[in-house]
């Protein structure tokens, strides 16, 4: 379906729980404010995906906090890649749980997934993230052998903490055929209150590696600006949510694991969905594609965004 400014909005992000087993720096706050959401029943997320296909969506994401912490994700997984009109299922994971899991999650529908790992040095990955590098490049492989791919590395710039890095992480790709996509880092959350030194802009990657070059001639894959190195297996995805750069292409809307649409990433507009059923999920879905706005507002280090959930509860 066409939201107000004409772009045809068929990708749902859907956040399946609030929890985590990571406490990335940039994502969870510090002291949460009470207990993290759990999710909406594995049911009721199956029927949202049922009534959102008619409205037009065909693209699926599940996001959390963690979704692999959900005991049931396998069964969402299930429901939703059985759903006719479905046509692509993905998840955004930190991979801790991903080596264990790979090869049911595959079984159960699920195309493809897309890794978070800003950092190749084990001791950092723990500052960044309280998590085992171990685990992720386990996970990884288990993907990769499952068929769960291509995998997509995301790895959010953080100045002064992994942009000496850029280079190595870089250098992967020559032999490896991932996407590796490099993030401006945003304002939200409690990256809200980080110093404007760890904000980079992604010409800091350019800046870094002189020898990449522009995938047929400046070639977007999603939200990604795409690179590559001479030669190279992999691509180089450069993401710039700062610059507003991929707004008037956005094709999206998110459910917040307490069962919210959010129509904008950076915006506090929120449309309850929770406890709704059959057509009713249907108006709730329209009405928050009626209200997407054209753009975000001004976003960096001195205007933080002005959506008052943290990461964690939004899904990226
Ligand atoms: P693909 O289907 O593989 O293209 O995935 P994706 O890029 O849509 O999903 P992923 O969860 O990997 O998102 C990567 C990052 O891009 C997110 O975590 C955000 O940081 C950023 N991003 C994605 N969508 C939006 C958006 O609509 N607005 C803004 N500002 N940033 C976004
Ligand atoms: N800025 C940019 N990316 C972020 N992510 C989480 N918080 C932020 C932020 N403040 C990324 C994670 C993950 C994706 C879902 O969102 O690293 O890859
Ligand atoms: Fe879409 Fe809002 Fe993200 Fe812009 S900031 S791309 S309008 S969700």
């Amino acid at each position: 379906m066409e939201d107000g400014c004409g772009r045809e909005i068929n990708y749902l992000r859907i956040s399946v729980t609030e929890r985590c087993n990571q406490h990335c720096v940039y994502c969870m706050p510090a002291v949460p404010k009470g207990r993290p959401c759990e999710g909406m029943p594995a049911e009721d997320i199956i029927e949202v995906v049922q009534q959102a296909v008619p409205l037009g969506f065909t693209k699926f994401r599940l996001t959390g906090g963690e979704p692999l912490m959900r005991p049931d994700i396998l069964r969402i997984c299930e429901g939703i890649a059985e759903t006719d009109g479905v046509q692509e299922l993905t998840m955004t994971t930190n991979a801790q749980k991903l080596g264990e899991m790979a090869a049911d999650l595959k079984h159960a529908g699920l195309q493809r997934v897309n890794i978070s790992l800003d950092t190749l040095d084990s001791k950092k990955y723990r500052r960044i993230s309280g998590g085992n590098i171990r685990e992720v490049l386990q996970g990884m492989e288990a993907a990769y052998r499952s068929g769960l791919t291509p995998i997509k590395i995301n790895a959010v710039l953080l100045g002064g903490i992994n942009d000496d890095e850029i280079y190595k992480m870089v250098e992967l790709t020559r032999s490896c055929p991932l996407e590796l996509r490099f993030i401006e880092l945003m304002p939200i959350g409690p990256a809200a209150h980080f110093p404007k030194s760890r904000f980079l802009p992604c010409s800091a990657v350019l800046d870094a590696v002189q020898d990449l070059i522009p995938v047929s001639g400046g070639e977007t894959e999603g939200v990604a600006r795409m690179y590559q190195l001479p030669g190279g297996k992999g691509k180089v995805g450069l993401i710039s949510p700062l610059s507003c750069e991929f707004c008037d292409r956005c094709n999206r809307i998110r459910l917040t694991a307490d069962g919210c649409l959010k129509p904008c990433l950076h915006s506090n507009e929120e449309i309850r969905l929770r406890g709704l059923r059959g057509q009713q999920l249907q108006w709730a879905l329209k009405l928050a594609i009626a209200h997407k706005p054209e753009r975000h507002g001004e976003l960096d280090a001195q205007h933080p965004s002005p959506a008052a959930r943290a990461m964690n509860q939004i899904g990226g």
